[in-house]
This record gives C-alpha cells, sequence and structure tokens, in this order.
C-alpha cells in the first residue's frame, strides 16, 4: 500500500492592521453596502510597508510545525505557493526555510495564483507516495496588496493579506489527502493579470506611469470561469476519490466571492454547515485563503478526524484544482 499524505498540522498568520469597507469607501468610490452584498466582504488585514510575503509565510509555518509537533529538520521540502514573493528570486521559501531553520529542505515557490495551496498539496501526495519526502511544508501566502491599484474600486475592494501553512507527513494509516486534481485553461489568461513588471513589460516611467504593474481583472468573466472550474474540479477530485457529495463533511472554497461559494454549494445541495466561509473578515487571501480557512474551521471544531474534506481553488492563469482529504487529527 502506498504511503498517504497526512495533514498534521495548521497554521495562519494574517497582519496586525484591518482595512474596514468604510475604510474603502474613504479610497475609493464604493460603499459597504455594494461589497457586502456583491462579494461578501466586511474587512480584511493589509500588511504594513515592512512585511513581506515570507514574514506571513514564517508565522504561519512556525504554528504548522507547532501542533505538528515535529523538528524543523525533519522538513524534507517547503512549497510556498504565491505570487507575491519578497522579490524575483529568491523565492519566498528559500526565506522562510533560513527562518525556521528547516536545514535539510529543498524549498521553491509555485505560481499558481489562488490555487497554488492545491497544487503544492496535489506534488506533496506524488513525492509521499513515491517516498522521495516524507515531511513536507506547504505553504500559501501572498501580499495582494503590495500589488492593488489603490484607485481601481473594481478590485481594490476585494483583496487581503495573509499566510495558511501545513505540514503533510506520510502515513500507512487510512487519513490524508484522498486524491487531487488541477487543471488550468490558459486560453483566458488575459483575464486577470498583472501586465508589466516582468520580463514581458519590465519596469519603466511608462509602466508606473500607466499602473500596469497593478492587478488587471474583468470580474464577471472570472466570476463564471470560477463557478465552472471549481465545480468540474470537485467532481473530478471526488470521483479520483470514488466517493459522491453525500460523503463529504465539510467543502473549503477559495474565498473568493460569497454569491460564487453559494453557487457551488447549492449545485451539491449542501446545507451551510458543511460549507466553511470566512471571506467576510479575510477578504480574498488569494493563495492563503484554503490554509487559513481549514487553519479556523479546525479549530472551531468543524473538523473532525474521519471527516471528509473538500478544497477547491481557481485563480489567475485560469488555474484551478481540488482536493479531497479524509482529515487525520
Ligand atoms: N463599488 C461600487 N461599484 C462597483 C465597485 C465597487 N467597489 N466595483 C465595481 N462596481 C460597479 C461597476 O463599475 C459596474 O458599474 P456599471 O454597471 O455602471 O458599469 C457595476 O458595479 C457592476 O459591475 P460588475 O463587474 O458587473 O459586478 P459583479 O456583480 O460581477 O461583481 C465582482 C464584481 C465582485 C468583481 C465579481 O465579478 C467577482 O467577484 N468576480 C470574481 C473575481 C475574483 O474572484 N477574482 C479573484 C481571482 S483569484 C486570483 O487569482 C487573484
Amino acid at each position: 500500500m502506498s504511503l498517504k499524505a497526512k495533514i498534521i498540522g495548521v497554521g495562519l498568520a494574517a497582519p496586525e492592521k484591518i482595512l474596514t469597507n468604510k475604510d474603502l469607501e474613504k479610497i475609493v468610490e464604493t460603499s459597504d453596502e455594494w461589497i457586502k452584498s456583491r462579494t461578501g466582504m466586511s474587512e480584511r488585514h493589509i500588511a504594513d510597508e515592512k512585511t513581506a510575503t515570507s514574514d506571513l509565510a514564517t508565522a504561519a509555518a512556525l504554528k504548522a510545525i507547532e501542533m505538528a509537533k515535529i523538528a524543523p529538520e525533519e522538513i524534507d521540502l517547503i512549497i510556498t505557493g504565491t505570487v507575491t514573493p519578497d522579490m524575483p528570486f529568491p523565492s519566498a521559501a528559500c526565506f522562510v526555510q533560513n527562518n525556521i531553520k528547516a536545514v535539510k529542505a529543498a524549498a521553491f515557490d509555485l505560481s499558481a495564483a489562488c490555487s497554488g495551496f492545491i497544487y503544492g498539496l496535489s506534488l506533496s501526495k506524488g513525492m509521499i507516495a513515491s517516498g522521495d519526502a516524507r515531511t513536507i511544508l506547504v505553504i500559501g501566502a501572498d501580499c495582494l496588496s503590495k500589488i492593488t491599484d489603490w484607485t481601481d474600486r473594481n478590485t481594490c475592494v476585494l483583496f487581503g493579506d495573509g499566510a495558511g501553512a501545513a505540514v503533510l507527513q506520510a502515513t500507512s494509516e487510512d487519513a490524508g489527502v484522498l486524491s487531487t486534481y488541477t487543471y488550468s485553461d490558459a486560453s483566458k489568461t488575459h483575464l486577470l493579470q498583472v501586465p508589466a513588471g516582468g520580463s514581458r513589460v519590465p519596469f519603466s516611467k511608462e509602466v508606473l506611469e500607466n499602473r500596469t504593474n497593478f492587478i488587471k481583472m474583468e470580474g464577471n468573466e472570472v466570476f463564471k470561469n470560477a463557478v465552472k472550474g471549481m465545480e468540474r474540479a470537485i467532481d473530478a477530485a471526488l470521483h479520483k476519490a470514488g466517493l459522491k457529495y453525500e460523503d463529504v463533511s465539510l467543502v473549503i472554497p477559495h474565498q473568493a466571492n460569497i454569491r460564487i461559494i453559494e453557487s457551488i454549494a447549492k449545485r451539491m445541495k449542501l446545507p451551510p454547515e458543511k460549507v466553511f466561509i470566512n471571506l467576510d473578515k479575510y477578504g480574498n487571501t488569494s493563495a492563503a485563503s484554503i490554509p487559513i480557512a481549514m487553519t479556523e474551521a479546525y479549530a472551531a471544531g468543524r473538523l473532525k478526524k474521519g471527516d471528509i474534506l473538500v478544497i477547491t481553488a481557481f485563480g489567475a492563469g485560469l488555474t484551478m484544482g481540488a482536493a479531497v482529504i479524509k482529515w487525520g487529527i
């Protein structure tokens, strides 16, 4: 029997500063009522000038390691899903490695936008099953506030900063990641991107003047694709695991918009207690969204040993994915 990747510790970190919808009313032409009714969000955490993605990732990782009761030297691999690394290189994962003294690990970042944590989990499942790694730290961390155009009301009300982490360890128990499904639809790269600041359009005076170094998004189109993509991913991951909607104890969807989540819940005929939602407090934290929610769900007693958890996400790319996990702690 091949080894399973079991989650043995989770943790989260969010910056202290909170930006409310009322605060946003002072920055762009918007209203608390519009934001709440169109997105479900009330407030989000925003990193200060000194805080980078790896700082939040480190804080979340330390909590996950403490809960897992492992020594940092046991970690074989650190994967950080992020689109806002501290700098183009080295990776945020390398900064985390140094901070937590995981001296035996390999470390790299994974760029799959909001799906980064699930893509990382998918990779880890394979690495553990093959015996290439025993203990893996998967982090989702982003500071989207740093690449947000604070004059664009279409995007700036949506995002928050944060990090979530999970320690996965090889087990022969009947617990862990049962299946994953990942997929990308690259015909839609134009729907959500940061057009400049990379090798296509490097930084220049013109870039700064045109504000093309910030997030540009066709929200409506992303919305439609998100619903379809996450439904497809959930169905595929459950099929791989040989499970049905009725078997699911809890769904943690990417926290991007309450209306997207409600649409998925309706299709799966899930009662409210089987869907975890915390976007009202955090906004969309990109790759951090799912591990933050997972940490809060466990702390709130909504995830118990033996539960079947489904996580699903979508993001720029467009990337999408889902995982089915038999909770083992
Ligand atoms: N306050 C007030 N009005 C606003 C705001 C705002 N903050 N933002 C947009 N509007 C206006 C628009 O200008 C538009 O006005 P108009 O009709 O006069 O042109 C109107 O509201 C409706 O705009 P829509 O885009 O149709 O609004 P929609 O109902 O689609 O909601 C939203 C917009 C919230 C962005 C939604 O489409 C959405 O959540 N999409 C998914 C986005 C997402 O999840 N992106 C993250 C992907 S993850 C990643 O990889 C980072």
